[in-house]
């Protein structure tokens, strides 16, 4: 996920880039830049790092000019630097793109193979190179444009600015956002609204297939078919604060809310309608061609990663019979474990900068075993350290309490499963197409999870006063059950605790009085029944159980007192849906309490101590 800009009109563009680019850094800041049509021509002006190193490096010569672009990036291909940093600029082509283009390796070789020099990684300078090489045929810089559109395959929002028509902006969408803003002989375009507030409050959102050349006076939509289209105005009345979090009261509501889409991205590219191939960067290189060369996997996380690595146990175990074990990175590092060359060692981490997930990686390199991280942040420490990156595509996740990056985490280490269950010839063809095919359904049930939003937010509303939460749970579901208490400690401060149902009896229900809100985990298993029971017995002993399970059963009607009912799907892919119930639970609970959600006391998003 970047932000990107692009403006013109009758004020320094340099000055509106940069103000729209802060607004928009919460979508990345790994890197940003700027290009500008000075009356010359182009100045293309970027930096590593935050936007801040992009302002001082321009301080004492700001582009001038009224036309331009800008990026703030999150990269997903290539690592933040500033060869990689946007705007990409092919001779009087430039370009700022979000968005993933899946064809880009297949592009690029052709393109090479044109005779065309690459400068950057990215899959954003493909469509620097497609466009020019169609201006060598079309001489008309929109009919180039549209005819680069068509040869790419995957998500874009690009700003195209070119030198020979000093005049017009070129934008497209498929996938990512776009929006417009009209001002007076001035307009506008960015990834969100929060840039445009500061100058208009008057925008249209460009739908997918939709391109536009936007002047200073004008605005020209077509849709993917070349017709024209009118688009209508839409004022906004959010502030800017409220903008930058679409409209949502905190970044964490807006994250839960963004995993229907994080599931796309994590996905797209990945897995393709009715094959059964799966295409996972760096897992051929770490592997091998075929086959899978490692005796037993070995899980390293924390906190919320770490009950992802429990998850990926179950499925690595039950789906691909490869023995695993999961360690907190913390523990892991004192325990003198056993693990060699013949280990593969999955370190998790949303940052990739962990210290307790970088010194025990560091620990398993030692030992000579290979290390495949599960990350979220492009050339972070933790990518650095690693014989291979699987990333989840969450985009930068704001929010303390993790949510979207631990959907993305899971849905990436399922798709690993499903590789390594294949390579062993464990799963037939037909068994892994099913699976793919439930996959591919993830972001619409996940959409059909997010509409329990308000009766999940009345059920948090009755349990808001209590001080202890149990949360229940059997095989697959257990690490969801620990994951929904971390939830709720970690931004409501109240005591929770997740066990497995089947402990209950063994200490654990002696904390079970009358009023304590247990949340039961009951998706259809062979231990649905095993755990009916546990709920009767909490329930006998006064609990308010809340019951999350498949929608319509008439049995967790019948037993519990408030029941949470989702839509059907493998049982092995419920983890992911069963996690967003807890996810949207605690946050209420929070946000009845009056806690900062969004930076909860003494937690950092990133712990990079020991
Ligand atoms: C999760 O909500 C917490 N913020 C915390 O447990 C987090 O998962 C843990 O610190 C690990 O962070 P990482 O994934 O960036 O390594």
């Amino acid at each position: 996920m970047c932000g990107i800009i692009g403006y013109i009109g009758n004020r320094e563009a340099t000055d509106v880039l940069i103000d729209g680019l802060k607004r928009l850094e919460y979508r990345g800041y790994d890197s940003a830049g700027i290009a500008v049509l000075n009356g010359h021509g182009i100045e293309v002006e970027r930096a590593e790092g935050k936007l801040s190193h992009l302002e001082a490096k321009i301080h004492k010569h700001k582009p001038k000019g009224h036309i331009g672009i800008g990026h703030t990036r999150w990269a997903t291909h290539g690592v933040p630097s500033e060869r990689n940093a946007h705007p990409h600029h092919v001779e009087d082509v430039v370009v700022v793109h979000n968005g993933i283009i899946e064809n880009y390796s297949q592009l690029r070789k052709e393109l090479i193979q044109k005779g065309c020099h690459f400068k950057s990684e990215t899959d954003t300078e493909i469509f620097c190179h497609l466009i020019n090489e169609e201006l060598k045929k079309t001489k008309e810089i929109q009919k180039a444009i549209a005819n680069a559109l068509k040869k790419v395959r995957g998500a874009y929002a690009i700003v195209v600015l070119y030198a020979k028509e000093p005049h017009k902006l070129y934008v497209a969408k498929l996938g990512s956002p776009l929006v417009l803003g009209f001002g007076k002989k001035e307009n506008f375009v960015a990834s969100d609204v929060p840039a445009l507030l500061p100058y208009t409050r008057e925008v249209a959102y460009l739908e997918d297939g939709e391109f536009a050349v936007v002047s200073d006076g004008s605005l020209n939509v077509v849709d993917s078919h070349g017709h024209p289209v009118t688009k209508k105005k839409t004022h906004i009345a959010w502030d800017a604060l409220m903008a930058e979090k679409g409209g949502y009261k905190h970044f964490m509501l807006k994250e839960i809310f963004e995993q229907p889409r994080v599931v796309e991205q994590t996905i797209m590219g990945r897995i393709q309608l009715g094959s059964t191939q799966l295409t996972l960067e760096g897992i051929p290189k770490l592997f091998g061609a075929t086959g899978f060369p490692f005796k037993q996997v070995a899980i390293l996380a924390c906190g919320t990663s770490w009950h992802a690595g429990m998850v990926a146990k179950y499925w690595f175990e039950q789906l691909a019979r490869v023995p695993t074990t999961v360690h907190l990175a913390s523990e892991f590092r004192y325990a003198n474990p056993l693990i060699d060359s013949k280990t593969l060692v999955i370190s998790i981490s949303q940052s990739g900068e962990t210290a307790d997930t970088l010194a025990a990686t560091q620990l398993a390199k030692q030992k000579k075993a290979k290390v495949l991280a599960i990350c979220n942040v492009l050339g972070s420490s933790l990518t650095r350290a690693s014989n291979a990156t699987l990333y989840t595509h969450a985009g930068p996740e704001i929010g303390v309490a993790s949510t979207k990056a631990f959907v993305s985490q899971m849905t990436v280490l399922y798709l690993l499963t499903l590789e390594m269950a294949s390579r062993k010839k464990i799963m037939s063809k037909e068994e892994l197409l099913t699976k793919m095919e439930e996959i591919r359904k993830l972001p619409q049930n996940l959409e059909t999870v997010l509409q329990k939003a308000d009766a999940i937010k009345k059920i948090a509303k009755e349990c808001v006063n209590a001080s202890h939460f149990l949360f229940i749970a059997r095989g697959l579901q257990y690490p969801v059950a620990l994951e929904g208490a971390l939830k709720l400690k970690e931004i409501s401060y109240v005591h929770a605790e997740g066990f497995a149902a089947g402990e209950l009896k063994h200490g654990p229900i002696a904390l079970v009085d009358k009023g304590v809100p247990v949340v039961a985990l009951i998706p259809p298993s062979e231990t649905y029944e095993k755990i009916l029971s546990n709920v009767e017995e909490v329930k006998a002993r006064g609990a308010f159980v809340i019951a999350v399970g498949e929608k319509g059963d008439e049995e967790l009607e019948e037993k519990a007192d408030a029941v949470i009912g989702l839509p059907k799907t493998v049982y092995s892919l419920t983890p992911i849906l069963y996690a967003v119930p807890l996810q949207l639970f605690a946050y209420y609970i929070a946000d009845f309490k009056g806690t900062d959600v969004d930076q909860p006391r003494n937690l950092a998003k990133s712990v990079t101590v020991e």
